[in-house]
């Protein structure tokens, strides 16, 4: 089955609740969180995370773009993410390792996200114990980029790992996901797609969360 993560990237950050209300028939709601040095943006931190977890029963997934991730991922699970993404760029593989250990101890999800230089066999090391990897099909920092085709390759690759050692892992792709490309996403391996322009630009946004939802 294939699930929708529609990115508040593309909300209005004054109308949040609002705008998290008029995407709850998706299946996850993606959070991008930038701090100004891993990515050229700053987006928002623990306390809207919190705030957030309080006004939404929906699963949080917490996209952690910031260097040295191992600092912030026991405050993002208490302030109630149910799954956190961490780059594999973010920090050394020993710090990476123990991120995902204090994820494992607080109780959310674990997943490791690939900037588009990043070659998916960098998965490797921690895919026996990871419940999602997160794909880059744009650099990380802005919503409404274009789709870069040439990550079908790595996504592809990433499924074949995935389907080797940890079937029950899940592939998220997050970037330029819109009509056009969520076939090619899917079909290259994809199950859960994050959308912000897509779903947020749409005139009618549960029907353009239930039409990403059934490319196939
Ligand atoms: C980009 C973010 C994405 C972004 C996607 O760095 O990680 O989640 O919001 O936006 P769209 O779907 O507009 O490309
Ligand atoms: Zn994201």
């Amino acid at each position: 089955m294939i699930k929708i993560a529609p990115s508040i990237l593309s909300a209005d950050f004054a109308n949040l609740e609002r705008d998290i209300k008029k995407v709850s028939s998706a299946d996850y709601l993606h959070v991008d969180v930038m701090d100004g040095a891993f990515v050229p943006n700053i987006t928002i931190g623990v306390p809207v995370v919190k705030s957030i977890r309080k006004c939404t029963d929906m699963f949080l997934d917490v996209h952690l773009m910031v260097e040295k991730p191992v600092r912030y991922v026991e405050a993002f699970a208490r302030a109630g993410a149910d799954m956190l993404s961490v780059h594999l760029e973010a920090d050394h593989p020993t710090r990476i390792a123990e991120a995902l250990k204090i994820m494992g101890d607080c109780g959310v999800k674990k997943a490791v996200a690939l900037r588009p230089i990043t070659k998916a066999e960098a998965v490797l090391p921690y895919i026996d114990q990871l419940d999602m990897v997160l794909v880059m099909t744009v650099e990380p920092g802005f919503g409404g980029q274009a789709f870069m085709e040439d990550q079908l390759e790595t996504i592809r690759l990433v499924r074949a790992i995935i389907e080797k050692y940890n079937p029950a892992c899940e592939l998220e792709v997050d970037g330029g996901v819109a009509p056009r490309t969520a076939p090619l996403v899917v079909e290259a391996g994809a199950n859960v797609l994050v959308a912000g322009s897509a779903v947020y630009g749409a005139a009618d946004i549960p029907a353009a969360i239930a039409a990403l939802r059934n490319v196939r």
